[in-house]
């Protein structure tokens, strides 16, 4: 359908159809995209579309980034992870068999299309996995959304599409706003990793796709939040409410039985 309408406003357009999941979020597929541009005689005046997940669109943002030193490129994300997340800010990039994301460039989307409609086909385990930046978003700093998915979790979890598209649009505002800010992440936009340090070694040392980045994010963020307990910095009521609204979304809460000096050097 979107090549369809691209052809009919009078674009030449090709496709190229990139497996979906962490553990394919490498080189050899920027690499392959780079061929399918080559040998399809693209220039400099292209864009790249990045229609899918956050796998796809890290791996076409970051070829967009390369391809002739620069190509524009859109998000049209599909999945709620994508769309609330990883489709917006810039950040591009794969995965190394040595470290999550240690490869890549920022490169902001001209745009990002989210359209709801995409979600209604999401499995569940994915649509939990992108409650969790959703919550991430509540828990880094707005008590106010966080009070509002308290109230709605359970609409949210039954994908009900008008609070679905609330958290999207609240998530994105959210973000936006860090990254209009700190778009290179020198200083505020660290918060955006909020568990993400916990959850990329879980998922680097699990191996890439054996739990989604959501899920991983989840129990990083319960981790974080316990790690901020044992310090003193948060109450255990605080605690306990992030347990709660992150089981409510249907997430994992504990970590799985990893060696802690492999946990240390992954993190
Ligand atoms: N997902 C974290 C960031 O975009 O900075």
């Amino acid at each position: 359908q979107v090549e369809n309408t691209l052809n009919t406003l009078g674009y030449q357009v090709a496709s190229y159809i990139l497996p979906d999941g962490e553990q394919f979020k490498n080189m050899a597929h920027v690499e392959s995209i780079f061929t399918q541009l080559l040998e399809k005689r693209f220039n400099r005046d292209c864009a790249l579309v990045a229609l899918g997940g956050g796998v796809v669109g890290d791996m076409t943002g970051f070829a967009a980034a390369c391809y002739q030193r620069g190509v524009s490129f859109l998000q049209i994300p599909t999945t709620l992870l994508a769309q609330v997340d990883s489709s917006v800010g810039g950040k591009t990039g794969v995965n190394h068999p040595l470290g999550k994301n240690m490869i890549g460039a920022f490169q902001q989307p001209q745009v990002v299309l989210a359209d709801m409609a995409q979600l209604k086909t999401l499995p569940e385990r994915e649509l939990s996995a992108g409650l969790a930046e959703v919550i991430k978003y509540a828990l880094l700093g707005d008590v106010e959304f966080l009070a509002w998915l308290e109230a709605h979790m359970d609409g949210l979890v039954q994908q009900d599409p008008a609070l679905l598209a609330e958290a999207v649009y609240r998530s994105c505002a959210h973000k936006a706003r860090i990254v209009a800010n700190d778009e290179k992440e020198q200083g505020e936009r660290a918060l955006l990793n909020l568990g993400h340090t916990f959850g990329h070694a879980i998922e680097s040392y699990l191996g890439y796709g054996e739990w989604l980045h959501g899920e991983a994010v989840a129990t990083g963020m319960v981790m974080a939040a316990d790690l901020s307990h044992l310090m003193g910095w948060i109450s255990e009521q605080d605690l306990e409410r992030t347990k709660k609204i992150i089981h409510r979304a249907n997430l994992p809460i504990k970590c799985p039985q990893i060696p802690l000096d492999d946990f240390l050097a992954y993190m």
